[in-house]
Order: structure tokens, then C-alpha cells, then sequence
């Protein structure tokens, strides 16, 4: 669903927004985006210790979100390397490369002095200016033909550019989890923490969609990340804090505000999914009154389930039968504590040692999750919409 290119994002641009932009359906950033405080404080304490970081949740919680705002915050240099597109060990190495020349196009000037301070600072590398961009491109025989020189030599250099100009330097890599399913993604690995481990200016980051994944290259103690870094388990946004957020916008667009029927409403269909609240407020907000009744608000997300039918149907067509079965029937059971106990056993005509396995399928797909309050719930409220309804 996010796809996001490779870049050095500016932050720091002018963050006057539109009206379309109250409710963004990608990256959240300057005033339009809600809260996570707590989230925010320990990043940034992280980011100022170096420490490396991965950040986890399910999908289209704001994982990027809070990472750009976070260091907009801080003001520090930022590259985002993206795996999604990367399927081997080329091109993971080229991902990062790109993203470590685009930080450096940042902050140096384009001159003749910076490309002899850069071919010090990175060993095998022919440098070249492009119009403001500056390419690194390793020309040694060595480096050239081994991605995992690559990776290691390029982070070097950059803790040593960084190190000379006194600088921390954030470089965020989303969709990590791609490099477990490359041939040499062990040994990229390894190339990343050894330089993570005793870097003095490089604030790394790693996120990515699948946490099953992301699991396996953290917790596994077999992977060279292995207790490397701080996690930290994002969960959805409160509804109290929606409210102010909710509001301004609603200043902004109608000059008025809401009644809190109304704003409690959007957070009960939206179940407080960062995703869902945004998609459902773009919807209302295209309208040239505000929603005067909850009918309203329903009517707004009835228009979010038709523009995802077809989506939410090519989920659950992946599903087996019986996985089906079951979350539907998740999804009719409201404060769902106990799904292997006799009364859901029944309810679902199975038994537990059917139920339990099919649960954990469940979850590590992301499509049921336990609540802070030990309820068992779907993770897409629109999907729950929809099984509902049917
Ligand atoms: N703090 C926030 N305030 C307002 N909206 C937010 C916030 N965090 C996320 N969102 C919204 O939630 C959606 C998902 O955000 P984002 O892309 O940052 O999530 P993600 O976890 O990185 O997603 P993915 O798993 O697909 O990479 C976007 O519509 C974004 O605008
Ligand atoms: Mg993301």
C-alpha cells in the first residue's frame, strides 16, 4: 500500500497544508499529525544515543510517520532506504549506496574540495557531482563485484564523514525484513552491525511490514542482528487524542466544529486504526457540510467500504474455510476474550486443537490481534465491516 521511494525526505519544508492534506492518506508529518508523545520522547532520546532501533507494528500504523516526524523534530539529516523493490543482494546494496549518497547530497556543498573529502572518507569510491547530487560509486576491484564490501564501506564512510563534520545522521531502512530472503542477506546483515554497533554518529533505524519477519531477523539468535537494537511496539492512537486533531481539522474545513457524537463515532468505526481514522475523515471532509449526525458518519464509511470491497474480498479469498470461518465469526463476537473456550468452540463447531492453530495463522497473517485488553479482535475494522454485514 506505502510505497515509498528511495530519498532524503526535507522535512523542514513549509508545512502549510491544504485541505486535502488534513486527513493524509500516506506519511502524517508537521501539524497533521496526532500525539504519540510517549513514542516521540524515547525515539528521539534513542536517536541521540545512537542506539539502533526497530520499530514494530502491524500495517498502516505509522511506523514511517513517526520516524519522519521524529526527526523533523530532532533536525537531523535523514535517508530513507527502502527495501520493498529490492529482491537480492545487488540491489539491496544499491538501495543502500543510493540512500547514503542522496544523505550526503544533503549535507555537503557540491565542490571540488567535497569529492576529495569524500574519496578520504570512502574507501574504493569514485565520486561525481551531477547537477546537486552527489554519486558515490565504488570502482575498486574488490568492492565493485561483492555487495557485502559495499554495504559495509559505504556505512563506514559515512560514519567517518559524519564524525568529521560533528554531525548525527538518521538512516532509516523500511521493508528491512527483505533481507533475510536474499542469498547473502546474512552477511549484508552482518556488514550493518558492525558498523551499528559502535557507531558514534549514525542513528539507524529499521522498520518494515511484515513483524513476523522482522521478528526473525531481531529475536533470532541466529541472525547478526540478534539484540542489537531497542524495539519499539507502536499500538493505535487513543480516542481522546483524535479529538483536538479531529477538530482542527474541522475548524479549518467548515469553520465549526463537531459534536463529540459525532467525532466518537469516527473513532468506533475507525476502531482508532491510524489508517482508518484518515481514510474515513478524507471521505467526510470532501463534503460541503460537516456530518450532523452519526448517520452521516456511517455514510462516509460506507463509501470507504465500497472504494475497498474489492481489496478486503482478495484478503479473505487467501484465507482457507475454515480460517474464514473463524474470523467471521471474530468478527460477530464482540469483547472476545477467551476463543479457544467452549462457548466460541461451539459457535464455530470445531475443536480447540483446530481453533488454536488456525488462531496463530491468523495473527501472524495480521488479520486478528489481541487488545491491550486481552480482547481478540480483527486487526481492518472495514473488514469487520464487511463480515458483519454480510
Ligand atoms: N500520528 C499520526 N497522526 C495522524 N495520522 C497518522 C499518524 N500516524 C499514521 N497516520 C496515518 O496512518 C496511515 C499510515 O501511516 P504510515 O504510512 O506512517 O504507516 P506505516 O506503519 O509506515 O505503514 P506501512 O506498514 O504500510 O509501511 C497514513 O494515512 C498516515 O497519515
Ligand atoms: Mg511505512
Amino acid at each position: 500500500m506505502n510505497q515509498l521511494p528511495n530519498r532524503v525526505v526535507n522535512v523542514y519544508e513549509d508545512s502549510s497544508m491544504k485541505n486535502d492534506e488534513l486527513f493524509p492518506l500516506r506519511v502524517a508529518s508537521g501539524n497533521r499529525f496526532c500525539n504519540r508523545e510517549k513514542e516521540r520522547k524515547l525515539l528521539k532520546e534513542l536517536f541521540r544515543q545512537k542506539r539502533p532501533t526497530v520499530l514494530i507494528s502491524p500495517r498502516r500504523y505509522g511506523k514511517t510517520s513517526l520516524a519522519y516526524k521524529v526527526t523533523e523534530e530532532l533536525k537531523y539529516p535523514f535517508c530513507v532506504i527502502d527495501f520493498l523493490t529490492a529482491y537480492n543482494d545487488e540491489s539491496i546494496c544499491a538501495c543502500i549506496v543510493k540512500g547514503v549518497s542522496e544523505l550526503v547530497s544533503k549535507i555537503m556543498p557540491t565542490n571540488l574540495k567535497t569529492v576529495q573529502l569524500l574519496e578520504k572518507c570512502f574507501y574504493g569510491v569514485k565520486v561525481s557531482i551531477l547537477s546537486k547530487f552527489i554519486e558515490l560509486e565504488f570502482t575498486s576491484p574488490v568492492e565493485k563485484i561483492d555487495p557485502v564490501r559495499q554495504v559495509l564501506e559505504v556505512l563506514k564512510g559515512l560514519e567517518t564523514l559524519a564524525g568529521k563534520l560533528n554531525k548525527i545522521v538518521v538512516v532509516f531502512i523500511d521493508e528491512f525484513q527483505r533481507v533475510l530472503e536474499t542469498e547473502r542477506g546474512d552477511a549484508i546483515q552482518g556488514s550493518i552491525r558492525s558498523i551499528a554497533q559502535l557507531t558514534q554518529n549514525i542513528a539507524f533505524l529499521f522498520s518494515g511490514s511484515s513483524r513476523h519477519m522482522l521478528s526473525q531477523a531481531f529475536d533470532d539468535s541466529n541472525q547478526p542482528l540478534y539484540m542489537m537494537c531497542e524495539k519499539i511496539f507502536l499500538g493505535r492512537i487513543a480516542a481522546q487524542d483524535y479529538v483536538p486533531y479531529i477538530q482542527e481539522a474541522a475548524k479549518i474545513h467548515w469553520n465549526q466544529e463537531l459534536h463529540l457524537t459525532e467525532i466518537d463515532r469516527i473513532v468506533e468505526l475507525s476502531e482508532e486504526h491510524p489508517f482508518y481514522v484518515n481514510f474515513l475523515c478524507s471521505k467526510l471532509w470532501q463534503k460541503d457540510i460537516p456530518p450532523l449526525d452519526t448517520n452521516a458518519v456511517d455514510a462516509g464509511w460506507q463509501e470507504c467500504f465500497v472504494s475497498e470491497e474489492r481489496r478486503l474480498i482478495e484478503e479473505l479469498d487467501k484465507l482457507t474455510i475454515a480460517q474464514r470461518s473463524i474470523l467471521k465469526e471474530i468478527a460477530h463476537t464482540p469483547n472476545l476474550n477467551a476463543p479457544t473456550a467452549t462457548h466460541f468452540l461451539h459457535k464455530v463447531k470445531m475443536s480447540s486443537g483446530t481453533v488454536t492453530p488456525i488462531l496463530k495463522s491468523l495473527e501472524k497473517k495480521d488479520m486478528i490481534y489481541v487488545d491491550p485488553k486481552g480482547i481478540t479482535r480483527l486487526l481492518d475494522p472495514l473488514m469487520k465491516y464487511m463480515l458483519v454485514m454480510n
